[in-house]
């Protein structure tokens, strides 16, 4: 039995290890016998009900074995929290490999545990780059894929970035092995889509028509916290809910908490801010949306993959696939800005697109990982 450890926190991990943990389980039983143990580690970056709960439950995931508690604080206070209950379970449990997933602070945590104990480390979604070092999630990335022994590309331009960066395999038997494997996150929406349309009533309760409405998120810190930016972007959703279509604005609690500190005055009472929904009720929100503004790099990669176009509410982005097809527009944190990009959005037609694989990362992950399991 090869005994790994899966490291979750944040709500699109939740969505990304849940491919990896079902292709293992698929494999095991393929197998007869559990060839291959996961361990799943929660930091508790995320803990609200709708962050968090609600994804475990809705979807039926493994429930976590250690859940760390670490939730909010500072980079520093919180990614050192992460080290120190990482590193406990490591020394207590002695896996093989420790599995990472994206760009958050868990993803650092586990990442940097692992290497210090000298433990081999694979990173899913390895490769990305936005180029944009002040972006928190971009030096995470950075960081975790330098340390990584094993890395999941989910594109070609992932795995070329590594290489630009002296990333590569040596040979066959040595580490780093970078290989390319597509995308965890469009499994995810194969498996998960058919099951939304069925249960999600998503559209009813919010008294929405499919094509009727747009769909709005926003939490990155350079939206968040620069009060400019993030007034900016609530004005043109305002003046788009007004002059157009309703808005449907999913509010992260970081974005909750930065709106109640500034006065924006009077809003449209056609931009409808909700709290966040559950994945499936996510699924059924974007595909029927006319356009997707976002400043997710999940939701940017859903709108495309469900052939809705897609505003980024950033000045570059790390999926740059979906903007070189022509289906994603940056548009950056300015109001005029924002509008003229919705108003060309609105006239594309998105065509089938698959360069982020065939729906079997989760497949080709597990496989490795049996690979390494001598017997
Ligand atoms: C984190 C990730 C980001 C990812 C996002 C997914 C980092 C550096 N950032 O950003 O890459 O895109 O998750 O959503 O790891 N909060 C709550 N309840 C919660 C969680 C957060 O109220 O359940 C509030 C707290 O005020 C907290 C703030 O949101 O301080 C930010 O949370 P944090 O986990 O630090 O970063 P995110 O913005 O969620
Ligand atoms: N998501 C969700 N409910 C919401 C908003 C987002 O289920 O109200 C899902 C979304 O469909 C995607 C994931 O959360 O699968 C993206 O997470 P987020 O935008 O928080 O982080 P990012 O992808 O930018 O790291």
């Amino acid at each position: 039995m090869f005994k790994i450890i899966s490291i979750v926190g944040a709500r699109p991990q939740f969505v990304k290890s849940a491919v990896v943990t079902k292709a293992i389980a698929d494999s095991n039983k393929k197998a007869g016998r559990e060839k291959i143990r996961e361990i799943l580690v929660h930091t508790g970056q995320h803990y609200d009900y709708n962050m968090n709960d609600i994804f475990f439950r809705q979807l039926s995931l493994k429930r976590p074995d250690y859940n760390l508690g670490v939730g909010s604080a500072s980079h520093g206070r919180q990614t050192a929290r992460m080290i120190e209950g990482i590193e406990k379970i490591l020394l207590k449990e002695r896996p093989g490999l420790v599995l990472v997933y994206g760009d958050t602070n868990s993803t650092l945590a586990g990442a940097l545990a692992a290497k210090k104990l000298n433990i081999l480390l694979a990173h899913v979604e390895a490769g990305l780059r936005s180029y944009n070092r002040s972006m928190p999630e971009e030096v995470n990335r950075v960081v975790v894929d330098r340390i990584s022994d094993i890395l999941f590309c989910p594109s070609k331009r992932a795995r070329q970035n590594l290489l630009n960066e002296g990333i590569y395999c040596l040979g066959k038997n040595d580490y780093p092995k970078v290989s390319i494997v597509g995308d965890v996150m469009y499994d995810a929406l194969l498996f998960y889509c058919g099951i939304a349309r069925r249960k999600s009533a998503i559209l009813a309760r919010l008294s929405l028509q499919k094509g009727g409405y747009y769909l709005a998120t926003v939490h990155r810190a350079a939206n968040t916290d620069n009060m400019d930016n993030l007034r900016q972007i609530i004005s043109a959703l305002g003046d788009i809910a007004d002059s157009d279509s309703p808005v449907v604005f999913s509010v992260h609690p970081r974005t909750k908490k930065a709106i109640s500190s500034i006065k924006i005055g009077n809003l449209s009472s056609r931009l409808i801010m909700i709290d966040p929904v559950s994945y499936l009720d996510m699924m059924v929100l974007e595909a029927n949306a006319k356009v997707i503004l976002t400043d997710s790099g999940g939701v940017q990669k859903e709108a495309v993959f469900l052939k809705v176009p897609c505003v980024t509410l950033r000045d570059e982005t790390e999926w740059v696939e979906t903007v070189s097809s022509g289906y994603n527009i940056l548009a950056g944190a300015k109001k005029e800005r924002i509008k003229k990009a919705l108003s060309k959005a609105k006239n594309l037609k998105v065509r089938p697109f698959n360069v982020y694989g065939n729906g079997k990362a989760g497949l080709k992950i597990a496989g490795m990982i049996r690979g390494l399991a001598k017997n």
